[in-house]
């Protein structure tokens, strides 16, 4: 598909050019008007448009960048897995159940937490900690007796903290990750006299594809091998406590993109399961950790997408692990999953302003050619005149050369500046055409490569990388994003998107469309009445823990949205983003003695004549009022 400007456009052809019903299918889609929506479902689908939220929002007073947690589509996800894994059990005619524990590392905002505990309860969600500080939030929050999974390296106090748990009456699973852990469980219980839930962590050798897979394999840093495993036993056997061990745990890695590599991981799993039965140990539960893709680009390729569906994924750990135990005649174990990214990305949605554009293209292809110009001037205009007679990667090359030959010649003051601008023109005016006549969804030719990159606008968006997708700048991960409107037109601009940082690395220059990895995106002009506002999906998972404060841009307001069976939306919670104030006192300032600070050197500058007595009033009431505003940017007509 070609884009120009005047390219006949619908809703339909943008659907298919950003992919959305395949990332988004039954959540997100483009209605007739060119309008992104929400859908949720009640007994039948309602849609509500991001622009008409965006509309509500603003006159409530919040300013873009906000991100917006669907609630909806959270509770949509939870349930998903576990009708999933439901539907597995029935299909395989499975003698045991599925348990979802939820990591709380993926996303530890309390709004998430409550409304995942809240919608979890009947599905007797569990809760996975990380470190004490995790097991802290969700002691004080899981009904008992709730499920529990301790992960991570554990000191003293988060042993106890997990036995307090127990005596309280939670299922807390102690999941051991080395021998000195076990041994100081093994005291700390006796000291409590109680008898734990003990879980073994270990390593698989088979390695999993993705941007995860040092999770996996002989190097992985957490689990215990083959040789610490039957120590572990031994120690168990020794203190007495062989009882205890009832759960087998292995997180093989983090968004695997390929169901073989579960299937593999999940057998070897299986494996050291039947070992540990064997042993004697009661066991009864085995937990696969996460792992569960989302496909982030709707494409099918890792690392951001995967070969297999949410119900392939549950038939496969569900069958997988009948098929290795009952030729042994091993009951079946309760599954557990700790399914992080699958139950939270969908639901946020980051939302900003682009506040203007730089473009790299000319505004004229025809300039007036002196008679007197140099061969190279010549050389090009006529390229430009009768590429199509010329094979593409040819012509570029030989509009390079002319052009770098006439860059040389500048440098040397052989060539003006009129003829260096004249030179430059013609040689965007050859590339711009070059690039026009290729498909948007087609990858370049390897002559080409480079050729979108350099001929495409920047967008300037109101957001910082750093905080807002981390994980696209950290380890380069794809998210769907798109204009939330204006889908009736042709997006004919191509751009990358700049965020509000001063880092080079504070961009979005990794977009999937059609399955393809391109570095720019088919967006829309710029209008000078108009706010085009970009959405980025699928950000629920990791991105608010993960974000920093580069440049001292701080949380942006998140607002919960319900929509109701009317398709009405409502703000069911309101966080409002840091403050500018907020992020000093974040590195240590304190705003009160700042505004003093100021105070002292206004006086002096009233003092020595630079500033009048009103003037000084005014710079200390713009000051605590900048102190107590948002950190990202203002339009104009706000201030
Ligand atoms: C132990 C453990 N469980 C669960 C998860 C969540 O994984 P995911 O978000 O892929 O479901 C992680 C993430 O790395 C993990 O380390």
């Amino acid at each position: 598909m070609r884009i120009t400007c005047d390219s006949p456009w619908s809703a339909e052809e943008s659907r298919r050019l950003y992919g959305i019903e395949r990332w988004g299918a039954e959540r997100f889609t483009i209605n007739s008007s060119g309008q992104v929506c929400v859908q949720v479902d009640y007994d039948r689908r309602v849609e509500v448009p991001l622009p008409e939220i965006i509309k509500g929002i603003r006159e409530r007073g919040y300013e873009l960048p906000v991100l917006i947690r669907f609630i909806d589509l959270l509770d949509a996800s939870l349930r998903r897995l576990h009708r999933g894994f439901a539907r597995a059990i029935v299909d395989q005619s499975y003698n045991n159940a599925y348990r979802g524990v939820f990591p709380v590392k993926v996303n530890q905002q309390r709004q998430i937490i409550e409304e995942l505990i809240r919608i979890g309860g009947p599905l007797q969600l569990g809760l996975e900690a990380g470190s004490k500080a995790e097991l802290a939030l969700a002691l004080a929050n899981l009904p008992e007796p709730g499920l529990l999974i301790l992960n991570g390296y554990k000191d003293t106090e988060f042993i106890d903290l997990g036995l307090w748990a127990t005596r309280l009456g939670h299922r807390c699973f102690f999941v051991i990750e080395s021998l000195t852990e076990l041994s100081l469980l093994i005291e700390r219980s006796t000291f409590f006299g109680l008898r734990p839930l003990i879980g073994v962590r270990t390593k698989v050798s088979a390695r999993v594809g993705g941007l995860w897979t040092e999770t996996s394999g002989d190097r992985s840093s957490f689990g215990l091998s083959p040789q610490q495993l039957i120590h572990a036993l031994d120690q168990l056997k020794a203190a007495q406590m062989l009882d205890c061990l009832q759960l087998l745990h292995c997180h093989l890695g983090s968004q695997i993109p390929d169901i073989k590599d579960i299937r593999t991981g999940v057998t070897e799993a299986c494996r050291f399961y039947n070992v540990l039965v064997a042993e004697g140990a009661p066991m009864g539960n085995i937990d696969f950790g996460g792992g569960l893709a989302v496909d982030y680009t709707g494409g099918g390729a890792a690392p951001d997408s995967c070969n297999y569906s949410l119900e392939e994924y549950c038939q496969t750990l569900v069958k997988t692990v009948r098929l290795c135990l009952d030729p042994l005649q091993i009951d079946h174990p309760q599954i557990m999953t700790e399914s992080g990214r699958a139950i939270v990305a969908d639901s946020s949605v980051l939302l900003f302003n682009v506040l203007g554009t730089m473009r790299f293209d000319t505004d004229d292809d025809h300039p007036a050619i002196p008679q007197d110009s140099c061969r190279q001037i010549l050389e090009l205009a006529d390229l430009r005149d009768n590429l199509e007679q010329i094979d593409a990667e040819q012509a570029y090359r030989q509009a390079l050369s002319c052009r770098d030959f006439l860059r040389d010649s500048f440098r040397a003051g052989r060539l003006d500046l009129r003829q260096r601008a004249l030179a430059e023109n013609l040689f965007l005016a050859v590339a711009g055409k070059i690039l026009r006549a290729i498909p948007v969804e087609s990858e370049l030719p390897a002559g080409l490569v480079g050729l979108r990159r350099n001929m495409a606008d920047i967008y300037y968006g109101n957001f910082s990388v750093f905080q807002s997708l981390p994980d696209s700048w950290a380890i380069g991960q794809t998210f769907p994003l798109l204009p939330i409107d204006r889908h009736t037109e042709p997006p004919w601009r191509e751009g990358m998107i700049s965020d509000l940082t001063c880092d080079c690395d504070g961009k979005l220059d990794s977009f999937n469309l059609a399955g393809t990895c391109r570095p720019t995106l088919p967006l829309h002009p710029l209008r000078t009445d108009e706010d085009y506002i970009l959405g980025v999906f699928l950000t629920g998972a990791y991105q608010e823990t993960l974000g920093d404060l580069h440049n001292l841009f701080g949380d942006t307001h998140t607002l919960n949205v319900r929509i109701d069976s009317e398709g009405r939306f409502e703000l069911q919670q309101e966080i409002e983003g840091d403050s500018i104030g907020d992020l000093l006192g974040y590195v240590e300032y304190d705003p009160r003695q700042l505004n003093e600070k100021l105070r002292c050197t206004a006086e002096q500058a009233v003092r020595s004549g630079r500033l009048n007595t009103e003037q000084r009033r005014d710079l200390l009431r713009f000051y605590r009022e900048l102190l107590q505003g948002y950190s990202y940017f203002k339009s104009n007509e706000k201030r």
